[in-house]
């Protein structure tokens, strides 16, 4: 937390997805800053309790792509928008690929439109970088890279997302940025089939399971702690510099799968091993790992929670929320780790 985010207070802010797992933390930073949040969310991939309960936040249940919805809440002109809400992730894309582009691509058309009409001061989106830098981009991952050769329509669409947010900063002046998120992971978000790897590894440890891998273990994710994101994301809802521009939000270190697994079976205390599963057609990507350097030059980013405290966080959010976690845990009719869990390690 910075001193500058206090420009935040008294501030009409539109989070979309902001009870998911990125907006929930967004959107209870902004609250403790004296914004006043109104998120848009349809809970297709959230739950209630999960929203951070503050008198200056008001929770709108509603799609993005529905224009009553969108008539409500840009009503009041937000000043900031951030753009979370998303069709997630890249398994369920290709289990409903109309949904993805229908969610991402027009929905995100929607928002700036919104946007553009209604002059915001800015507009964050919510960018991914393993839609981006597809399995042939040389590491670290910088953002002048682009792939034409994505593997899900989840990855495509989040592209057009950018895409359109260029479109509508060159031809509307619209002041875009686009954030690059690298796998997010922290308290906040409930696991399940679509879901990252980290919390479903951690809710099979806690139900004392082998941990579910596919392929061998020695892919490696750039894990990025959820209070970090968010930092980039106020810092980058407020640097001029910003407006335009693309860049990482990462933590600029490689974890290997089977470490991240020892690891959380270790803190857990979970006995029960590891699994390995047959790799994933669309999971080309051996290794991610990203510089943060234009972040770093443009909004002052630093990723800051080192990786043991940041998981020790997660677990600890989990131990304390177990019972609802595991009411609402969206997994396969009888899946177990020892054979449906298909983690999503994005
Ligand atoms: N989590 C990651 O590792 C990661 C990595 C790269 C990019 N991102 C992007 O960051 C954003 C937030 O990700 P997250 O991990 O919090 O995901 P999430 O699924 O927890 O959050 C997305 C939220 O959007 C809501 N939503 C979905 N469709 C909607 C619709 N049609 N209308 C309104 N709300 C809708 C969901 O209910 C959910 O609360 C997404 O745009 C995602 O693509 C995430």
């Amino acid at each position: 937390m910075t001193d500058s985010f206090l420009r935040y207070k008294g501030k009409k802010i539109l989070v979309t997805g902001g009870a998911g797992a990125i907006g929930s933390n967004l959107v209870r930073v902004l609250a403790e800053y004296g914004a006043e949040v109104t998120i848009l969310d349809d809970f297709s991939s959230a739950e209630r309790w999960n929203v951070p309960s503050y008198r200056n936040i008001l929770l709108v249940e509603g799609d993005i792509t529905d224009e009553i919805m969108l008539k409500r809440v840009f009503f009041e002109k937000p000043q900031y928008i951030f753009h979370l809400a998303a069709f997630f992730a890249n398994q369920n894309s290709l289990d409903h690929p109309e949904k993805d582009l229908k969610v991402n691509g027009f929905g995100t058309l929607k928002l700036l439109e919104y946007a553009q009409f209604t002059g915001v001061e800015r507009f964050v989106y919510a960018s991914s970088g393993c839609s981006i830098y597809g399995c042939q981009a040389p590491l670290p991952l910088r953002e002048e890279f682009m792939s034409m050769h994505l593997t899900t329509p989840y990855q495509i669409t989040k592209m057009l997302g950018e895409l359109y947010c260029n479109f509508f900063h060159h031809h509307y002046e619209v002041p875009v940025v686009k954030a690059r998120f690298f796998n997010s992971y922290g308290p906040g978000e409930i696991p399940g089939q679509y879901r990252n790897v980290i919390p479903n590894f951690i809710y099979w440890a806690m139900k004392g399971q082998p941990l579910p891998i596919t392929g061998t273990g020695e892919a490696t994710r750039d894990f990025t702690y959820v209070g970090d994101i968010v930092n980039g994301l106020l810092a980058a809802g407020l640097e001029d510099k910003a407006i335009g521009e693309e860049f990482n939000l990462a933590s600029e270190r490689e974890t290997r799968i089977i470490d991240l697994a020892n690891m959380i079976n270790q803190i857990v205390g979970n006995t029960a091993g590891v699994l390995t599963a047959p790799k994933r057609k669309w999971d080309t990507k051996s290794r991610l790992l990203a510089s943060v350097d234009k972040a770093r030059r443009l909004i002052g980013y630093e990723p800051n929670t080192p990786f043991d405290i940041g998981l020790k966080n997660t677990i600890a959010w989990f131990e304390e929320n177990w019972d609802k976690i595991e009411n609402c845990a969206r997994f396969a009719p009888g899946a177990s780790a020892a054979v449906k869990s298909y983690i999503t390690n994005k």
